[in-house]
């Protein structure tokens, strides 16, 4: 048992094939898979998330991006589970992640990086609870 966190593989990760070997690194990673599934957000659903950054010059940019195709939304067991998982992603702009990082891995630029991981414990629960069902988590 340990505590959670919440994750997205973006639309690019999905499109350029990446969804299993990002998994792999997830799960070799001790991370335990609570909810998972492929799914797509509308645009009302994208803004609703990222609501918090909705007075950033790249709001528009996140939304289209976000909506434009598939993605796989998971909720994630570990001890330090959000910490250790933004360890294992790397910087948000992939040309500041370090090596071995996931978004150094996958992710093209800051815009499109692959992955999202939670930034706090309350985050995670909002997160979560905004993709998944109390049914769905197991
Ligand atoms: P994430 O931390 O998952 O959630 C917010 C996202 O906004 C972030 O990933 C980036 O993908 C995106 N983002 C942050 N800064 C920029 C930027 N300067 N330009 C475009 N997108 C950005």
């Amino acid at each position: 048992a340990g505590n959670k966190t919440f994750t997205m593989l973006k639309p690019d990760a999905v499109e350029n094939g990446h969804i299993g070997a990002i998994l792999e690194q997830i799960t070799a990673s001790g991370f335990r898979i609570v909810a998972m599934k492929l799914t797509q957000m509308t645009k009302a659903d994208a803004e609703k998330f990222y609501d918090i950054h909705k007075e950033r010059p790249f709001f528009g940019e996140l939304v289209e991006f976000m909506t434009r195709g598939p993605i796989v939304a998971a909720i994630l067991e570990k001890e330090n589970a959000v910490e250790d998982f933004r360890t294992l992603i790397g910087a948000t702009n992939p040309e500041e992640a370090a090596e071995g990082t996931i978004r150094k891995k996958y992710a093209a630029s800051i815009g499109e990086n692959a992955v999202h991981g939670s930034d706090s414990d309350e985050n995670a629960e909002i997160e979560g609870s905004f993709h998944f069902a109390g049914r769905e988590k197991f």
